[in-house]
């Protein structure tokens, strides 16, 4: 079972691949894209250990690669130079393609990297996280993080092509896998009723059926490509691929962006939190934030803020450290609230007060 979504966005459109074995095609899929029978593959060692011999064999084209540390740590300034320098060693070209084979810090890593090499080389992503499938790898937000937080640097540029192989996600920690269903979900309660039931059902198969996990991947691509063809550089709707995010910025500031918290995690306890200020501010049903909970309970999941090992912050201080979130717009708090299941919608209306009662109620 295999997929194939298109984004479409003019000169800049490209397919994302979805399916099982598609390192293996990796050669068939990449090559129209080659100038020449190279490309530079960009990864991390654990990855590497993995999947890197696998791909080479499927691009069966030369493929020098470059095996950085693994871990957020690595998304940052001495990296980019690292990776920009390699390239340049290597005599990257101007029509030469960098791979990115890893999770989201390695495709937006070297997709800046490729942003900005040469005023810009075209890249493919082989994203190897669930995290990375459904988002991070599609849409072309590339950057680093700096000692002020998190993506404040980085360029919009897309990949030429993205190839999901759901297969790679067999040797995912579980833990990671389901921080990963994080976003998928997100999907489901932003926009997508029928595909959050579908979830319900589904879900809890989703990590041992390789084609559940197929239509999972594929329809929440399908979702974010028909977003970033609206928006492609977040004017407006694109801002609502950000449900749940405001809160889980502030908490991941608040575990110091560390395993206590992972960032699927943070999204789905900061969904469960969006949907409870939007029964709160008597937008959607009080039912709703319940059947959230319930479907992330069933999927073994981190569901409300005393469920996160170790102390949090008081709730004004939770707030405060949303307010340095950098979706603030003019000093306002910019939020994803919903009006029911898949009907989001973003605001700056909300009231502090009701934020700081969803927060001290966890
Ligand atoms: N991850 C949110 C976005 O791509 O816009």
């Amino acid at each position: 079972m295999s997929a194939v979504v298109n984004v479409p966005l003019g000169e800049r459109a490209y397919d994302v691949h979805v399916g099982r074995g598609l390192l293996a095609q990796a050669g068939d899929l990449v090559g129209p894209l080659l100038a020449r029978p190279r490309v530079f593959v960009v990864t991390e060692s654990r990855v590497a250990a993995l999947h890197l011999a696998s791909l080479r064999t499927g691009l069966g084209v030369e493929a020098p690669a470059l095996e950085l540390p693994p871990g957020e740590g690595t998304k940052d300034w001495v990296n980019v130079i690292r990776v920009v320098e390699w390239l340049l060693d290597q005599r990257a070209e101007r029509g030469d393609v960098v791979v990115a084979l890893g999770g989201g810090v390695i495709g937006d890593l070297a997709g800046f990297a490729a942003a900005i090499l040469r005023r810009g080389v075209r890249f493919v992503q082989v994203p190897t996280s669930l995290l990375a499938q459904v988002d991070s790898s599609v849409g072309g937000k590339t950057g680093i993080n700096t000692r002020h937080g998190k993506n404040l640097v980085g360029a919009f540029h897309q990949p030429s092509l993205v190839l999901a192989d759901v297969d790679v996600l067999d040797t995912m920690p579980p833990r990671d896998f389901l921080s990963g269903y994080g976003e998928v979900v997100k999907y489901g309660l932003l926009g997508d009723a029928a595909f959050f039931g579908w979830l319900e059902a589904n879900g809890p198969a989703l990590r041992g059926d390789a084609d559940l996990r197929v239509e999972a991947v594929r329809h929440s691509v399908q979702m974010k490509a028909d977003i970033v063809a609206r928006d492609e550089t977040e004017q407006g709707d694109r801002a609502l691929l950000n449900l749940g995010h405001t809160f889980c910025h502030a908490l991941e500031a608040a575990t110091g962006y560390s395993d206590r918290l992972l960032h699927g995690e943070g999204v789905a306890v900061g969904c469960a939190l969006a949907f409870a200020l939007s029964a709160r501010l008597g937008l959607c049903a009080q039912e709703d934030p319940s059947r959230v909970r319930a479907h992330l309970q069933a999927m073994g999941m981190v569901r409300n803020l005393a469920e996160i090992p170790g102390d949090l912050p008081s709730a004004e201080a939770l707030l405060d450290l949303m307010g340095q979130d950098k979706k603030v717009l003019a000093g306002r708090l910019r939020f994803v609230l919903a009006r029911g299941i898949g009907a989001a919608f973003v605001t700056d209306a909300v009231p502090a007060e009701d934020v700081l009662a969803i927060l001290r109620a966890g």
